[in-house]
């Protein structure tokens, strides 16, 4: 390994690379990983000097507190090339600030601004050949904080394990996705840590989602926790209808709902592209009568992952609503068009949404 310090981040790199081995026509999502990765660990509660170093296995205490307790937050941004094949970050700081809030909820240690910002920035630089350059890919990029402390109690650890690490990636739906409306499970009730990226809240919807899964369908949609009567988010993603040609998601002021990135992009691109957009809340009632009388013309998730991920069908008791077919989604499609165009540099960004790495 040869070793390059700079002020505030030692780069150790790899002997070699892997990226001719892949195949980025074929990725599967989240399964493949570039050559290095970014660990940091507090000390005494104190940050020390982060490392870039080859990817690779981490070694942990039986006793971690992550792995007990759940003090486990992440995150997840992507990548992409710009038309001249320079990486460009989407909106990596709306991603730190959710991780900094992860974090107060979870109540563990903060990143460092600039730990989060400059760590990614010089991981994402030094593995740029990975960024796919195929249409459709992008290299997701991971930021993990959990907590070290091995102690079999209950508390706050003392101590905190920083890792980014990024995987080549395609679509994470291939095709639209049947989705099911969930009245029995909950995913967040009010005062939870539903508008916070806590593993547990993805561990706890898995169970759920089996049954499901096994009748066709991809993901739950979820319901409030107190009446099961309105409509919150969907697994992987946040949640959007069209109704008599509005757009209409899920307001997120009781934080049972993960304030998504996409999810944000979407609102802004939406209005400034002349669609009447809505943020309320949305029974599942309004969406039955809306998908029985025709008015409910598209649906779709955002997410990093699914970026604007169509919805085929939804799912209600015993009901199966078919929803147009997607070369009849122009809304939707539109919007997916610009927001490709804005994270590659094909258009201009008056957002300032993208950073140069
Ligand atoms: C993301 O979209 O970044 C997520 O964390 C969702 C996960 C299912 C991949």
């Amino acid at each position: 390994m040869s070793q390059i310090d700079t002020a505030s981040i030692k780069i150790s790199r790899a002997e070699g690379s892997k990226v001719s081995e892949v195949d980025f026509g074929q990725l599967p999502f989240g399964r493949v990983f570039t050559d290095h990765m970014l660990v940091a660990y507090t000390q005494n509660g104190n940050w020390e000097q982060a490392e870039i170093k080859p990817f690779g296995n981490i070694s942990i205490h039986p006793a971690l507190s992550a792995l007990h307790y759940g003090q486990s937050i992440f995150e997840g941004m992507k990548a992409y090339r710009d038309t001249k094949g320079n990486p460009l970050l989407f909106r990596p700081m709306d991603n730190y600030e959710r991780f900094v809030k992860s974090a107060e909820r979870m109540f563990m240690a903060p990143v460092p601004k600039s730990m989060f910002m400059e760590g990614i920035k010089a991981l994402v630089s030094l593995d740029r050949e990975w960024i796919p350059a195929v249409p459709g890919g992008s290299l997701y990029v991971r930021p993990l904080l959990f907590a070290t402390d091995p102690y079999v109690g209950i508390k706050p650890s003392d101590n905190y394990c920083f890792i980014v690490f990024a995987c080549p990636v395609g679509a994470y739906y291939a095709e639209a996705i049947n989705v099911y409306i969930e009245e029995k499970y909950t995913r967040a009730a009010e005062g939870g840590v539903g508008a916070v990226k806590a593993a547990g809240n993805y561990a706890a919807s898995l169970y759920p989602n089996k049954f499901r899964v096994d009748k066709g369908y991809r993901q739950l949609v979820w319901t409030d926790a107190k009446e099961h009567k309105y409509i919150e988010e969907s697994g992987t993603m946040n949640i959007f209808f069209v109704i008599n040609g509005k757009v209409i998601t899920p307001d997120t002021s009781r934080d049972t709902i993960l304030k998504g990135v996409t999810r944000m992009s979407v609102i802004s691109l939406a209005k400034d592209m002349g669609y009447e957009v809505e943020e309320r809340r949305i029974s599942v009632m309004e969406v039955i009568d809306s998908l029985q009388n025709g008015t409910l013309t598209e649906a779709f998730g955002s997410g990093t992952a699914a970026t604007i991920a169509h919805i085929a069908a939804i799912g209600y008791r015993e009901g199966h609503h078919d929803l147009p077919s997607i070369d009849q989604r122009p809304i939707s499609t539109a919007l997916l068009n610009r927001l490709t165009n804005i994270r590659t540099g094909v258009e201009p960004d008056p957002y300032g949404w993208v950073v140069k790495v």
